[in-house]
């Protein structure tokens, strides 16, 4: 990559065209989440550096220790987003209850809301492991003029806008969707500016890695236990190769470059699952469908599932069309 190639801001003004809604609004907020991102990874970056490692100290929504970097990150994408004319709304793996935006005069006439998991991960700060971010945008569906209503972040995945991640990695990476095709751009830290380095990603058509944290494997159910064996056999392109970081932002992005399966099952103690459908698996079910590949919760498609509660749980399985087809074939059986 050099830095002849497009930057973020550039790509973003030349293809406002393919934006659903009012195409001006929408770059404004893909803008101020690249520049939020830019201040959580100069963060990022300094962990082990500056006392920002560890426990918060607090609880949050999901049962979780929140971690400095949690809040920080929350904060930073929460300020970003609200002092700009455009959002209405905001839910966050970390916020109890969505936030409402007035907008300018108190008229309560912006577009779009935005849901997010501030950092991803959160685990493998301490450890110098990758961590990451992951937005999802929507425009509202409740009359502009009234403030946002639940309904408006409770709409099937299927109604995203844009949706993205960035990971903090051995380099930081912006990806996301507007339903156009999935785009990659790599921030050069240095002049602070994110270059075109993987221009419309696509998942390879078949893969030879699976994702899972096997260390659940007793309390995973029987078709996923089948799965995962099938996975290990020796056979045909099989054994496969087993990774997993225990970042799903940075599993997804590895298994989407190099062709891959990443789940997380439901288990007998969570018949959900952990992952959250409308802060995690929707937003990477968006770019992995607009990448050719496939997202699902064993049964049927991640983006049809209509959301009952903002920090709603769901069974995952996503990556290589192929793989996850298989994956439910064996669900199936149960
Ligand atoms: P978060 O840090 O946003 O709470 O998400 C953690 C998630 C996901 O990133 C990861 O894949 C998964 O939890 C790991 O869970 P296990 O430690 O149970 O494998
Ligand atoms: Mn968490
Ligand atoms: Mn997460
Ligand atoms: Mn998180």
């Amino acid at each position: 990559m050099s830095n002849l190639n497009q930057s973020l801001g550039e790509f973003i003004i030349e293809n406002q065209n393919e934006f659903k809604y009012s195409s001006g609004e929408l770059s404004r907020l893909i803008n101020s989440i690249r520049l939020a991102a830019k201040m959580v990874n100069h963060k990022v970056n300094k962990a082990g550096l500056v006392d920002i490692v560890g426990k918060a100290g607090d609880t949050n929504i999901q049962g979780e220790d929140q971690q400095k970097l949690d809040v920080y990150a929350n904060d930073v994408f929460v300020n970003g987003l609200v002092n700009r004319e455009i959002v209405c709304g905001i839910a966050s793996e970390e916020e109890d209850d969505f936030l409402s935006i007035k907008g300018r005069k108190g008229k309560n006439e912006n577009k779009y809301v935005v849901l997010i998991d501030p950092l991803d991960g959160s685990s493998n700060i301490d450890v110098n492991v990758s961590v990451g971010t992951i937005f999802s945008i929507y425009h509202r569906i409740s009359e502009v003029g009234t403030p946002v209503q639940l309904e408006d972040f409770l709409q099937p995945g299927n109604k995203q806008v844009a949706a993205g991640y960035i990971v903090y990695g051995t380099s930081t990476i912006f990806v996301y969707t507007t339903g156009h095709g999935v785009n990659g751009f790599t921030l050069n830290p240095a002049i602070g500016t994110y270059y075109l380095s993987h221009p419309n990603i696509t998942f390879p058509d078949k893969g030879n890695i699976y994702s899972v944290n096997e260390g659940n494997y007793v309390h995973f159910p029987q078709g996923v236990k089948d799965y995962i064996k099938y996975c290990q056999k020796e056979e045909e392109d099989r054994p496969y190769t087993s990774r997993y970081i225990g970042s799903m932002v940075s599993d997804f992005h590895r298994n989407m470059l190099k062709g891959g399966i990443y789940f997380y099952p439901q288990t007998s103690q969570s018949p959900n699952g952990k992952l959250r459908l409308l802060y995690e698996c929707n937003p990477l079910a968006f770019i992995a469908e607009q990448a050719g590949g496939k997202a699902s919760d064993g049964f049927g498609r991640i983006l049809d599932i209509k959301p009952t509660e903002l920090h709603q749980r769901v069974p995952f399985f996503s990556g290589v069309k192929s793989m996850v087809e298989k994956a439910e074939e064996f669900m199936a059986h149960y």
